[in-house]
């Protein structure tokens, strides 16, 4: 942890989390941040779905909701930060208080029902961004959301790739949140198969990622992977948040409604993109999410399975120069099981 991050976590914690939140994408939009000018060692670079990645930590979905922050997250050294979740029309989400944490656990449990500005102004803000910074270094993927009360979930899909897959450099189609109802249902053959196809047709060859689930069973995720591989999706997110409240949380924390992120969605993570991992055969490119804040957390969904890594919950924990002790770790981790790169380090628990 950087000096800087910790005079400033006791400020930030002291608030209630989303106003500290809203405080932090502002800083960052401003030009306040600090800045990691470090080149990514070559190791760590990958090709996949035709983007080059230099280093494969990146920034989850739920952070920057509406894309006003993404110059400052960059320069935390992320190799590439995930935008969104954004809806067709703005909308006010869940009412607050809607974030907890639990510093004791280092966990976030949030029903924040993807508020956010709509598809109008978080296209202005992208704009903005790739017109003055971006570049190809610069990875964005685009997540997108149905609103709550649509009555055709496909169709806001839909619109948002018609919208979106043009400029970004990857779409994220959010099933998984567990804050909006019906969503989760989604995650299912008779569905995704007609859905994948139709977004298909309107993103050409723009990659289209699924984000899944974490507390999917090893069941689901067997017919999930040959829906997947069917319908031609080109890599998978595993996963958001989780349903779960193991006993050891605190009472008043663990009985708030919403998702669980942080250190105890890590494990059900992992196994998830091991599963999936070993029912495609490695044929689909798979980020690992849920609950990493290490180089040990990130290495072992990479030997799982996953070719690239995101974080949410342990920023807030750890702060910025978390992103650079991860990319560290990484190389030694390579070093001491004798991978010449991160690229032979995947899926090696299945070898
Ligand atoms: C406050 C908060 C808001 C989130 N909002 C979204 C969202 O809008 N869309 C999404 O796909 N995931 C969202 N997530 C889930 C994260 O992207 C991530 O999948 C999950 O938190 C697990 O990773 P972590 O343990 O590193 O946080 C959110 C998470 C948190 C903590």
């Amino acid at each position: 942890m950087s000096l800087a991050f910790s005079l400033l976590r006791p400020v930030l914690h002291s608030m209630d989390p989303e106003m500290a939140h809203s405080l932090t994408i502002k800083a960052l939009a401003s030009g306040a941040y600090p800045r990691c000018s470090a080149p990514d060692d070559a190791r760590l670079e990958q090709t996949i779905f035709g983007l080059t990645f230099s280093n494969p930590v990146g920034l989850a979905a739920g952070f920057d909701k509406n894309a006003e922050a993404l110059k400052g997250i960059f320069a935390m050294g992320f190799g590439f930060a995930e935008a969104g979740t954004v809806t067709p029309l703005p909308q006010e989400g869940n009412p607050k208080p809607r974030v907890f944490r639990d510093t004791e656990s280092q966990s976030v449990i949030n029903r924040m029902g993807f508020p956010g500005l709509g598809a109008d102004v978080f296209a202005e803000n992208y704009t903005r961004f790739c017109e003055k910074y971006k570049t190809p270094k610069k990875i964005v993927g685009i997540n997108i959301g149905k609103n709550k009360t649509t009555e055709d979930p496909a169709a806001d899909y839909l619109k948002l790739a018609t919208h979106f897959a043009p400029v970004c450099d990857y779409l994220s189609v959010n099933i998984s949140s567990p804050n909006t109802p019906g969503l989760r249902d989604l995650q299912k053959p008779d569905f995704l198969i007609p859905f994948i196809r139709d977004l298909k047709k309107i993103t050409g060859t723009k990659p289209v990622l699924i984000k899944l689930a974490p507390d999917l069973t090893d069941a689901q995720i067997t017919e999930l992977a040959a829906t997947l591989l069917e319908a031609g999706i080109d890599g998978i997110i595993l996963g958001n948040t989780t349903l779960d409240r193991p006993e050891s949380l605190p009472q008043n924390f663990r009985g708030q409604t919403g998702g669980l992120s942080g250190p105890h969605v890590k494990a059900k993570s992992t196994h998830a993109i091991a599963r999936i991992y070993a029912e495609t055969k490695g044929k689909l490119p798979v980020i690992g999410v849920g609950g990493v804040a290490s180089a040990t957390d990130a290495y072992a969904k990479i030997r799982a399975g996953a070719s690239l890594v995101q974080l949410y919950t342990a920023l807030v924990f750890h702060g910025p120069a978390l992103v650079t002790d991860i990319k560290t770790g990484l190389l030694r981790l390579l070093d001491r099981d004798g991978f010449k790169t991160l690229k032979d380090a995947i899926g090696a628990d299945h070898k």
